[in-house]
């Protein structure tokens, strides 16, 4: 029965399955528990729709009962100075009351309020942030909202929204490319009203700096609202200045000069680069005769050779991923970045992580690291899930702390996932980029032999245009590899 089924979701609600204050947008293998969580509110919802229509039954069942019994025995008001006819409408009147108390109480109002308050639900900051992941996609990989809901159309109120988050993050053109194509979406049906769009064309035109586009737009809502004086004000504002400014004419091309990381995650490598990668050689590794790496021996791919950034593939099979993924999913959390000392979340870093310490698994993998890498992990860090989300990403950085004393050392990144379209590892200051391939790792020396910063290691994780991108980090400390990397006091090692 109903009642029943609500009870006992409440009951497993309250215990384990529903935390509420969940971050959703930036992990995309949490955003996938949605369905569930859809499928569990409609499932509640109509649980206790049925349960009440059970009780409202009872409820008229009641009524009928009740008034039946005054009409069957009825006590004349004129006789109400007999003293059992004056007691029995006392006995009467209370059983009334508490049947309708006891019955009035049968719903489950409050209990279902408990448990849409367990609820997993994505909160305001998630949608703003998956929409500012959209526009970040966006700008990286230079896409017009057409390119960006090929597969999937935005309707006009979804559009606004994004619209109204990059203007709020003073991304002019990117706006007004969103409030266009809600314009073009509006229907009898949209929220958005053409006003609201036609005064957001008008504003985010001007904040780029095209006169010409603001004025035309806003005398578009004029003459769809006369009365307006707020655009009446700035439409004769926009005109002044026309006369006394240079407009930017490049209303429709995304032309913000992008950067080197940006273009390496779009895949554009210049020619001497690729040349100098095709020369580098890929080979099998016994990691020096080592007999755990004799069968199967390693594949080692040089990636670039200054700094040395190795492939390593195959170095984690399927099951091992599958089960570091399936320990680490409940236990992710917003990934945060060293600054001034403290670890905090930040714009430049948007995923979900765990430090898997005593894993089994974890251990095997980290032997494998110091196999293939002949170096000590006493001193290394746990091994670090990530999952990234909408638009995830990590802006170029470099892992050493610089906290001068058994600094990172060395990264071995590997890959629990391909990636369909982006999440590229990009090398900025070399022009290298490496594409996630599910099981293989890539390594490289964060620190010159003289304990350095390699100033050339500095390195951003691409957003993902399509796909779930997984990842496992290894940091290597200095400590403990005084005989396996021997240091160097030249300035070039
Ligand atoms: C986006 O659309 C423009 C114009 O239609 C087209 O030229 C461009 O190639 C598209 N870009 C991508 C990445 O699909
Ligand atoms: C271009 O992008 C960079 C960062 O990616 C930003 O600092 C700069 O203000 C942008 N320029 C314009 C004209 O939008
Ligand atoms: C991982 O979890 C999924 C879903 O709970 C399960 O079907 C699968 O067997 C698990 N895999 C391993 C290797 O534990």
């Amino acid at each position: 029965m109903a009642v029943k089924e609500l009870t006992f979701i409440l009951v497993v609600c309250s215990s384990i399955v529903c935390t509420s204050g969940v971050e959703f947008f930036t992990s995309t293998d949490k955003i996938s528990q949605l369905f569930n969580e859809e499928d569990f509110l409609l499932k509640t919802f109509s649980l206790y729709i049925d349960a009440e229509e059970e009780n409202i039954k009872l409820m008229k069942r009641l009524l009928l009962l009740l008034q039946l019994g005054s009409y069957l025995d009825p006590v004349d008001p004129e006789k109400i100075k007999d003293p059992v006819a004056a007691y029995k409408l006392l006995r009467r009147v209370r059983a009334e009351w508490i049947n309708i108390v006891d019955y009035t109480q049968l719903s489950l109002y409050q209990l279902y309020q408990t448990v849409l308050t367990y609820a997993q639900i994505p909160q305001l900051e998630d949608l703003d942030g998956a929409a500012s992941g959209l526009i970040r996609l966006q700008e990286i990989y230079k896409l017009y909202p057409h390119n960006i809901t090929k597969e999937m159309a935005l309707n006009a109120d979804e559009a606004y929204h994004v619209g109204l988050v990059a203007y709020n993050e003073d991304k002019f053109q990117h706006a007004f490319l969103w409030f266009l194509y809600s314009l073009d979406r509006l229907t009898q049906y949209s929220v958005t009203t053409k006003q609201q769009l036609l005064r957001h064309l008008s504003l985010s035109s001007y904040q780029f700096g095209n006169l010409p586009m603001a004025i035309y737009f806003g005398q578009q809502l004029l003459n769809l609202d006369p009365t307006n004086d707020d655009i009446k004000v700035l439409l004769d504002l926009y005109r002044r200045l026309r006369f006394q400014r240079t407009s930017n004419p490049d209303i429709l091309r995304l032309s913000n000069e992008s950067s080197k990381y940006e273009t390496l995650c779009r895949g554009e490598v210049d020619e001497r680069t690729s040349k100098r990668q095709r020369a580098l050689s890929c080979r099998y590794s016994t990691g020096g005769g080592n007999p755990r790496l004799m069968y199967p021996p390693l594949k080692e791919e040089v990636e670039w050779d200054d700094p040395r950034i190795i492939r390593y593939h195959d170095i984690i099979s399927d099951r091992e991923i599958e089960i570091l993924k399936n320990i680490s999913r409940p236990l992710l959390s917003r990934s945060k970045v060293y600054q001034d000392g403290w670890d905090t979340v930040s714009q430049d870093r948007v995923s979900q992580s765990v430090f898997l310490q005593d894993d089994p698994v974890a251990t095997r993998v980290s032997q494998r690291i110091a196999d293939a890498t002949g170096l000590s992990m006493e001193t290394a860090e746990s091994l670090l899930v990530q999952n990234y989300g909408i638009g995830g990403r990590f802006e170029p950085h470099y892992d050493a702390l610089e906290t001068g004393v058994n600094d990172r050392i060395a990264t071995f990144l590997i890959y629990m996932s391909d990636v369909g379209m982006g999440g590229a590892t990009v090398f900025p200051d070399i022009g290298v980029a490496t594409k996630p391939k599910k099981g293989s790792a890539v390594f490289w020396y964060n620190l010159h032999k003289n304990g350095e910063l390699d100033l050339n290691t500095r390195h951003a994780g691409c957003p993902v245009l399509v796909g779930n991108k997984w990842v496992a980090n290894k940091w290597i400390h200095e400590f403990g590899q005084e005989f396996k990397r021997p240091c160097s006091l030249s300035e070039w090692e």
